[in-house]
């Protein structure tokens, strides 16, 4: 017989039929006369309940199971005398794949805390939380290949390493193979064509520049894939290595750009919503009761849009006690862009044109020369999920900045091309996925929203 899915078992239903189920133990309860299993195989946040009565030949195996060993159980689909579950299943056969020795199980009926559950990072995709994490994020990923599929745009891969920098010095994690207690060197200096790829060589912090190649030949892509920055930011909004949705786009200016993103962020909800109702409800009850109605609220607002110097303005007269004060030139803080998003508009909010001196080089620079074509999505709880810009796509405005921001024009050379052959208009944004599901479930600490989190001095499994 073949295995079913337990969320097969509950959406088809069918009680007499018999079935195979495969599955780890979450409870088990015995009596006298008969024994109640749960089990789980991730398919779905319910267990699935399997009664084995006193006469069965697998009474006494069922009897000594124990949290978290692995069982094959072969029986037929009944209508649940039981509350809680439509269907059970009436064993016939019940066999112990793996055992689980209950002394050192770590995983306990309690709730644990998410902070011992990142240590046992190799087992907490067994929790609740985590699996019900693990199938929302499943559904987000999904979302943004068919959002971007179904209109026409083309999936690229770009590097993971690479020698330039995109978004300014500072934070990249530097890829070598030389030895670092016998470094070469020359004179002081460092001999990077002694090291594998002869040049100094970095895992990349974004794909933006190795998409507008391609943008810049087949129009509308995309890329999603790991990035990684060696920022010593220990917040719960901030990782090592998380995942980014880059989009470009050829012949798009920036309102065209905040559009696509209020599509994607609403088709991404959406999505999640018809899909993922279950682990939504699960997130709802035990971790913001108000994660659902966030979601409902994303498909029926339309995102507010503000100039920076607006936001500046709104944020000097709101009589609020901030910790970094605003003053026109410097970066929003988290904490205002949460004021704006969260008290004063209270929906996503697209702030655009920021001050050059706090943005990229590559973003196109604004007719008063002090402001450029950026925009950042801002949303509840979260604050920054979306950043991008219309790019510079003038060579001479693109060489000036360059050279302002003291970035080489010939190491560039490939990047001022693209403006030299048959330039366009384009713009593009980075969607941080870890810090959508983060939104979409309501989980606090971004930690808890990916497999295995990388941050400053932890890097297990
Ligand atoms: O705003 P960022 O730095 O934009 C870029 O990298 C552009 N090159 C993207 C583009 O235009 N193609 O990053 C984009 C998003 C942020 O809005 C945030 O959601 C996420 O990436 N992000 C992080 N997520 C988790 N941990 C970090 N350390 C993050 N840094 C940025
Ligand atoms: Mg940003």
């Amino acid at each position: 017989m073949q295995r079913s899915k337990i969320k097969d078992i509950f959406a088809q239903g069918q009680a007499g039929r018999d079935v195979l189920v495969q599955g780890w133990v979450k409870t088990r309860r015995s009596s006298k006369s008969v024994t109640f299993i749960q089990i789980t195989d991730g398919s779905t946040l319910q267990d699935l309940q399997i009664v084995v009565d006193e006469a069965n030949p697998s009474h006494e195996t069922a009897a000594g199971l124990t949290t978290g060993c692995s069982v094959s159980v072969e029986g037929v689909l009944v209508e649940s005398p039981g509350q809680g579950q439509k269907y059970e299943v009436q064993a016939g056969s019940v066999t112990v794949i793996g055992g689980s020795d209950p002394e050192t199980y770590p995983l306990q009926k309690k709730r644990h805390s998410p902070e011992f559950l990142r240590e046992i990072a190799h087992l907490r995709p067994r929790t609740n939380t985590f699996g019900a994490m693990a199938r929302v994020r499943n559904s987000v990923a999904y979302a943004i290949h068919t959002f971007f599929q179904e209109r026409g745009f083309q999936f690229i891969q770009t590097p993971i390493i690479t020698a330039s920098d995109a978004e300014g010095a500072g934070s990249m994690f530097q890829v070598t193979t030389l030895d670092l207690n016998d470094v070469p060197k020359d004179g002081g200096e460092v001999k990077h064509e002694d090291d594998f790829f002869g040049k100094p060589a970095f895992l990349t912090v974004s794909g933006q520049l190795e998409a507008e190649i391609f943008a810049m030949a087949l129009s509308d892509v995309y890329t999603f894939g790991p990035t990684f920055r060696a920022e010593n930011s220990n917040t719960s909004r901030h990782l090592a290595e998380f995942w980014m949705v880059e989009p470009e786009v050829a012949f798009c200016e920036l309102d065209g750009l905040t559009e696509l993103a209020e599509d994607f962020l609403k088709h991404l909800t959406g999505h999640v919503l018809e899909n993922c109702l279950e682990d939504m409800e699960f997130f709802n009850k035990w971790h913001d009761n108000s994660a659902i109605a966030t979601l409902e609220g994303i498909a029926n607002s339309n995102f507010e849009r503000i100039t920076y110097t607006e936001a500046v303005k709104l944020l000097q007269s709101s009589g609020e006690k901030f910790e970094y004060p605003v003053a026109w030139g410097t970066d929003l803080q988290s904490e205002h862009e949460r004021y704006l998003t969260e008290k004063k508009i209270q929906k996503p909010v697209i702030v655009t044109d920021y001050p050059k001196g706090i943005k990229a080089f590559y973003m196109r620079l604004n007719d008063d020369g002090e402001t450029v074509r950026a925009m950042d999505v801002l949303v509840p709880r979260i604050g920054e999920l979306i950043g991008g810009s219309q790019r510079e796509e003038r060579r001479d405005a693109l060489e000036s900045r360059m050279t302002e921001a003291g970035i080489s024009l010939d190491e560039y050379s490939w990047y001022l091309d693209l403006r030299r052959y048959g330039t366009v208009p384009h713009s593009g944004f980075g969607l941080g996925f870890e810090r959508t599901v983060q939104f979409i479930t309501g989980v606090s600490n971004i930690r808890d929203v990916i497999p295995f989190p990388r941050t400053p001095k932890s890097v297990e499994f």
